[in-house]
């Protein structure tokens, strides 16, 4: 899991907002303390916690948030399933033995050539431009809140990893799945210090706050709900990691195409994972599978970083977000891309014998799609003409 990312534009179009969002701020003021955000098309009130000095708490937190959604009953599903995911899904975590490590792409401070390859890394960031630099510090933020990702799996009712080191499958499937994300912002981390193109005690400053924000992405505990969640969120971190390897072809640089593609293969693999879960959970209940689908869309799928703050910017998430849709690293296309990748992937179209619920349910996602379509030039074009703002990032240059 990673960042993915949908644009300013995206989170206030009204017929798809994806969260209730704060009302605009000015960068460096602080609304009164508590700020009730109106939610739109959902019953959530989401209040925010202004202080500064509070920001390793929530600051945005859903007073309506549901917990344990899902009937005690289903729990039994996913105990059933132990077997099935030991044969089926640990099969996509590599051996620690096969995987690559951060050290294999970066200079070995062990020998001599350190300086010389030290120096390479940072002549070559030069040629590129600020914009890319500020949605890789933002990707690689995203990753390196990765603890809030492991709870996020850990409080799912039926997979939880119920010890830390419980000895069931789907515990092992998140320990793993955990223990190889963790390169992900530990590789980019490091590539983004020998750049020299980056402050990088604002970029620490800002995973501490999100780390202490958490997550809250609405789950309810309901893995029906979270492995919808992931296998979106996978494909996602798939799609912008592979934009920023593939952007950073034309300056020359082909270590750091590398790092990113690296990245976005094993993101490519977790997708496959949580995709076949989902895949498992539409053939033994159809109908469940499909009122979650729609419940998760119509909820709107809170981005992982969406609480990223850098002690400045309250804005930051969707400035951030604007540039990646400016540069293509992330777009309202690909947005649109990875639902209809999903609804193709799951074969929801076809779903038959669903109950009338089930059937509205499979209306409704199949109907967001030709939405989504046709709100996408609007909602890119605007990016584009977006001003360019400071960012803290990169020592208040703008991007
Ligand atoms: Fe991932
Ligand atoms: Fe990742």
């Amino acid at each position: 899991m990673a960042t993915s990312i949908v644009t300013d534009s995206f989170l206030s179009s009204k017929s798809l907002r994806l969260h209730p969002r704060a009302a605009p701020s000015t960068p460096g003021l602080r609304s009164p303390r508590f700020f009730v955000a109106s939610a739109v098309r959902s019953a959530a009130t989401t209040v925010e916690i202004q202080s500064p000095n509070e920001r390793f708490k929530p600051y945005r937190i859903n007073l309506n948030e549901k917990t344990h959604s899902m009937p005690p009953q289903k729990v039994e599903i996913f105990k059933s399933l132990e077997d099935w995911a030991e044969d089926n899904i640990l099969v996509y975590l590599k051996p620690v033995e096969k995987c690559w490590q951060p050290q294999d792409f970066l200079p070995d401070a062990t020998t001599e050539g350190f300086y010389e390859q030290a120096r390479e890394i940072k002549e070559r960031a030069k040629e590129i431009p600020d914009d890319y630099f500020v949605v890789l510090v933002g990707d690689m933020i995203t990753e390196e809140a990765l603890p809030n990702y492991q709870t996020f799996l850990n409080v799912l009712d039926g997979v939880k990893d119920e010890t830390g080191s419980s000895p069931t499958s789907w515990a092992n499937w998140i320990r793993g799945w955990t223990a190889e994300e963790n390169r992900h912002g530990d590789l980019l981390n490091k590539y983004l210090y020998l750049s020299g193109r980056v402050d990088m005690r604002q970029i620490e400053k800002s995973i501490q706050y999100l780390i202490g924000s958490g997550m809250g992405a609405g789950m309810e505990n309901n893995p029906y709900l979270g492995f919808m969640y992931t296998s979106f969120q996978e494909r996602a971190t798939f799609v912008t990691h592979g934009s920023t390897a593939r952007l950073a072809k034309p300056y020359g640089d082909h270590n750091l195409t590398q790092i990113c593609g690296t990245i976005a293969s094993d993101e490519k693999r977790h997708e496959v994972a949580y995709t076949k879960i989902v895949e498992k959970l539409f053939e033994i209940d159809p109908d469940g599978t499909v009122q979650a689908f729609a419940y998760m869309m119509k909820k709107k799928i809170v981005m992982p970083a969406w609480q990223l703050y850098d002690g400045r910017d309250d804005k930051i998430f969707d400035h951030y977000a604007t540039v990646a849709q400016r540069i293509g690293a992330y777009t309202a296309r690909d947005y649109g891309d990875i639902l209809e990748f999903l609804l193709g992937r799951w074969k929801v179209e076809g779903l038959t014998g669903l109950s009338s619920e089930g059937r509205k349910s499979q209306e409704y996602v199949c109907e967001l799609l030709p939405r989504m379509r046709n709100l996408e030039e609007r909602i890119i074009s605007k990016a584009k003409q977006a001003p360019k703002i400071p960012f803290s990032w990169i020592f208040d240059r703008e991007a």
